[in-house]
Parts: structure tokens; C-alpha cells; sequence
């Protein structure tokens, strides 16, 4: 099957899945992802090369599959583990992301986080090459973008830099994009966002990872609701050769003063329900990292100052230690999203101010906060969320 047939039959089952808008097909079935992915990790590690004759239909096949595909790697210093730093974004996503982004013809678009160049691709092939920038903490990554997009005869704007400052020489800016996920919103973006310009990006936490849609009201001012899928995306890190969002991460420790033991009624399972992992992080401050550990099944988190917390899954005993009782605000988040009848993401809203930092809201953006963030890092910054390990000592 050539290219041609695969890129059609992928955008088949995207519009099938109510994925893909017509406006974008034509740009997904013309644009060739495998130009931009010329290799890619699979999840154990194996390289598959699309220049090896006998890896080329396995190569093939899984670029025009709906798949995230990893495509560098880097070793995190401390702990030696390797962690994926950057990514072909699995297309769905992206189709749904370009929807959000609402885009129309003759925009101008910025997006964070340029990675194998396939995103700013389709967006220059719709919008002309002159309408795109795109920017990326690692030059490397850039250079192979540009060099994928002149293949192809597409020139974007590609720049290497700190993403979270955009690119103010190109701004203002129709719509910004981020594929790589924030902590809280770059007063940058805002600030550089045309009028009735709309941002989309993926805000994550400890306990989750939400899409959200910026709509610029004011001056310095954006605001808008959360969307009910996760986008999970890797973090906007400070530096290309440090897979970590926070060098400090390293140095963080465990707080073993006092610990307490008690059951609880709340099922750590259900903090993965997306409204209630974003209610934990509007109001539950500093939660840093939250952890799967295989044997025995126990859910853990750990707060900026120290502070943790290990709850049993099976007998739900949950261990506390350090000056806050972190589970206990876990609890009474949850025991508030009870109350409100477990809203879902889209129940809750973000407003971003160049002034005033951002705040959470439910149902009305001029009603109820959930919580007046007062640092920039109240919303968390986990590296690790959800990572399943056998190393229950990492927590306890
Ligand atoms: C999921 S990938 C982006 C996928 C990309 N849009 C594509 O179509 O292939 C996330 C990217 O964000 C980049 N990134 C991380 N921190 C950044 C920062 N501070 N500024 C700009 N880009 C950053 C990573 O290097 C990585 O390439």
C-alpha cells in the first residue's frame, strides 16, 4: 500500500471517529507524516528505522496508525531513567486540538513545541508557510523539521527557543497552539494573542492533565472551559539537554516526621476521573508527583514541602507524613466534587490574566472559585504522574 492509500485510510477512520473536521482532510491526507518520522521508539525501547528495508512496512504501518509515536529520548540526570522528550502526537489528538483551535483561513497560528515539525506542516500546507511559526526548546529538533518541511516544499517559521515566551518578533498571534504541557498559562501567550485571538493548551498537574480554550476577552485577559479529554502531553522543560520541567526536582525530599496511619473511604482509583483530578489540583496546592506502584497496589503523592502521602488500594490504609496531611485534602477535595454532583472538566473554566496570574472557576466565570491560585506553582508540577514503578521505597 503506498503512502497516499495509508494517509487516506488513517483520515477514513479519523472523520469516522468524528475526529477530523473537513476543513483539515485534504492537509491530513496530503501531508506525509512519515517525512516527518523517519524513526521512532517503541514503548520498550526498540528503535524502528524507516531506512531499514526490513522495518520499513512496521515503520509504515504504525505512522499511519492513530498512535503517539516517541521520537527522542533523554536521560534524566539523578535517577539515570530515560524519559521521552519528544513525540509525534497521536493524529486524533491533534485533529481534535486543531478543532478546538477553531481555525480559519488567513489565521495566523503559533504553536509551542515544533517537535518532528508534522503539527506546523499541516497547519502551513492549510493556512500558506508565512501564516505559521512554530518554536522549539531544541535545535536539533528544529533543523530536522525545517529540513522535513523543505522535502515537501513547506517553509513554516521555525525557531529555537523558550517556548513559554513565544515568539513576540512574530506576534500578534490569531491562535497559539501548545503541544507541550504547562503547569500554568504563560502570561507571554496571552500577551502576544491577537483580539479574538484563542489559545488551546494542556494545563497538567500531579492528579491531572486537562485541554482548555482561551478565548482573549479584554487586553492581557483570556478565558475559557475545560474539554473533557485529557492530552497528556510532555512538559515544557526549561532546557533541550534535561528531560525534567523543574531541575530543582532532584533535590526534593521526603518529609518521614510523624508518620500517621488510618483507613480512608475514598478509592484512589477515582482521582483518574478527569473532574475530579482537576478539582485535586485547582484546590489542593504544591502536590508535585503522583504514583502507581505495582506490588502491592498503592497510590502515592508527594507535595512540594516533603509532605506525602501512600494509600493501599486493595485495603485502602493509607500512610501520612511530613506537616501536611496531604490525603486528608485529597478527601475533602473529593468529598466537595460529591457535593457538586461529579462535575466534569467542561464544568470548570480558567481565566488567565497578564495582571493577575490565572484562576479556576466553576460553571461562571464571574461566580465560585475553586481556589485563587496565588503561586505560580500551586497547579503543580508532577514529571512522573502516573507512572507505574515497583519501587514502593521511591514514596514511603
Ligand atoms: C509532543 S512534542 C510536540 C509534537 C509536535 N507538535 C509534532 O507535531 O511533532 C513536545 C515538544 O515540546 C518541546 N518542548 C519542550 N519544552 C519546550 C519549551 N520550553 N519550549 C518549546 N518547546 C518545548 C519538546 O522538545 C518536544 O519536541
Amino acid at each position: 500500500m503506498s503512502w497516499q492509500q495509508r494517509a487516506r485510510a488513517l483520515a477514513d477512520d479519523l472523520t469516522a471517529l468524528g475526529a477530523l473536521d473537513l476543513a483539515w482532510r485534504e492537509a491530513f491526507e496530503q501531508v506525509p507524516r512519515h517525512v516527518f518520522v523517519p524513526r521512532f521508539y517503541q514503548p520498550d525501547g526498540t528503535l524502528i528505522e524507516g531506512a531499514d528495508p526490513d522495518a520499513r512496512d512496521e515503520w509504515l504501518d504504525a505512522v499511519y496508525r492513530d498512535d503517539s509515536l516517541t521520537t527522542q529520548r533523554l536521560v534524566e540526570p539523578g535517577s539515570g531513567r530515560i524519559v521521552p522528550t519528544s513525540s509525534s502526537t497521536r493524529p486524533s489528538l491533534m485533529a481534535l486540538m486543531l478543532r478546538m483551535l477553531d481555525v480559519r483561513d488567513g489565521h495566523s497560528v503559533l504553536e509551542i513545541g515544533t517537535g518532528t515539525g508534522y503539527n506546523a506542516a499541516l497547519l502551513a500546507y492549510r493556512l500558506g508557510d508565512h501564516r505559521v511559526t512554530s518554536i522549539d526548546i531544541d535545535p536539533d529538533l528544529v533543523e530536522a523539521a525545517r529540513i522535513a518541511a523543505h522535502r515537501i516544499g513547506l517553509a513554516p517559521y521555525l525557531v529555537a527557543g523558550e517556548g513559554d515566551k513565544g515568539v513576540p518578533e512574530r506576534a500578534p498571534f490569531d491562535r497559539v497552539l501548545a503541544t507541550c504541557a504547562v503547569p500554568t498559562i504563560p502570561t507571554q501567550w496571552v500577551a502576544q494573542l491577537a483580539d479574538r485571538g484563542i489559545i488551546v493548551a494542556d494545563l497538567r498537574a500531579a492528579t491531572s492533565s486537562s485541554l482548555v480554550t482561551l478565548h482573549r476577552t479584554a487586553e492581557g485577559i483570556a478565558t475559557g472551559r475545560f474539554h473533557p479529554t485529557p492530552g497528556y502531553f510532555m512538559w515544557l522543560r526549561p532546557r533541550a539537554d534535561d528531560p525534567r520541567r523543574d531541575e530543582q526536582e532532584s533535590n526534593f525530599i521526603y518529609d518521614h516526621t510523624a508518620s500517621r496511619h488510618s483507613t480512608t473511604w475514598l478509592d484512589p482509583a477515582l482521582l483518574a476521573e478527569p473532574g475530579l483530578g482537576l478539582m485535586v489540583a485547582a484546590s489542593v496546592p504544591d502536590l508535585i508527583q503522583s504514583v502507581t506502584f505495582a506490588d502491592p497496589l498503592t497510590y502515592g503523592l508527594r507535595a512540594r514541602d516533603g509532605s506525602w502521602a501512600k494509600v493501599d488500594k486493595d485495603s485502602n490504609d493509607v500512610v501520612q507524613s511530613g506537616q501536611r496531611s496531604v490525603w486528608n485534602e485529597i478527601e475533602a477535595a473529593a468529598l466537595h466534587w460529591e457535593r457538586l454532583g461529579r462535575p466534569e472538566p467542561s464544568r470548570f473554566g480558567l481565566t488567565v490574566s497578564t495582571d493577575n496570574g490565572q484562576q479556576v472557576w466553576f460553571d461562571d466565570p464571574d461566580g465560585h472559585q475553586v481556589r485563587v491560585q496565588e503561586s505560580e506553582t500551586n497547579w503543580g508540577c508532577d514529571v512522573r504522574s502516573h507512572v507505574v514503578s515497583d519501587d514502593v521505597e521511591e514514596v514511603g
